[in-house]
């Protein structure tokens, strides 16, 4: 498929009401390393001070990846008003040996907190792992302070399973969310 950028990915192109979901693009990276670099998305996601653009490449990489290699990834979340990048949301899957399974994730600029816009991709990328990508259960790994996360999961519809220290993350339990089909 031809991306935005008209560089070929298996990522493919969605549209919402107010968003386009996309493959990252080297373009993205700035505003993506700014968005992750706001104190509020790097506390809630416990991303430690070293954080550079370097690392703000590689991670849009990995994403990028995962569609290649799993046929499911993150979108890029370009507001359809302003044509900027407002985030990211979609499956994640990594290769840990303790991961639950198909993991629906959203990370917004705190700019556009409150617009409902997590929700929105959140619905997509939930439609997108039950119809296309086949899965019959997903996942959400949420720290338990992080409330705005939660109230996410509970809009779609998720259930909290359990809570359980994931081997990445070893500080804290994560909540194990999920929504079966
Ligand atoms: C988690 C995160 C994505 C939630 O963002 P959010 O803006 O609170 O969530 P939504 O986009 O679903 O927006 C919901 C809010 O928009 C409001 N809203 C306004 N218009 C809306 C609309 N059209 N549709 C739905 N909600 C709307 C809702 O009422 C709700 O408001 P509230 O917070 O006052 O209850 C955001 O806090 C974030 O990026 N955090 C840092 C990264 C992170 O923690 N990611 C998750 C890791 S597990």
């Amino acid at each position: 498929m031809v991306g935005h950028d008209g560089k070929m990915s298996t990522c493919p192109t969605l549209e919402t009401e107010r968003l386009t979901m996309r493959a990252f693009s080297q373009d993205d990276l700035d505003a993506y390393f700014d968005l992750f670099s706001t104190p509020e998305v790097s506390s809630a996601l416990a991303i430690p001070a070293s954080f550079d653009r370097e690392q703000a490449w590689a991670q849009m990489a990995f994403f990028l990846g995962q569609w290649e290699l799993r046929g499911t990834g993150l979108w890029a979340l370009e507001e359809k008003a302003t044509g900027r990048l407002v985030g990211r949301a979609g499956l994640y899957q990594p290769e840990r040996a303790d991961w639950p399974g198909l993991e629906v994730g959203w990370a917004l600029h705190p700019e556009v907190w409150g617009l409902g816009y997590a929700t929105e991709a959140g619905a997509r990328s939930v439609q997108y792992g039950f119809s296309e990508a086949g899965a019959e259960r997903l996942f959400s790994c949420i720290l338990p302070e992080n409330v705005r996360s939660q109230a996410v999961a509970k809009r779609l519809g998720f259930s909290l399973l359990e809570e359980r220290v994931l081997s990445h993350f070893p500080q804290m339990p994560h909540g194990i969310w999920f929504l079966d089909t």
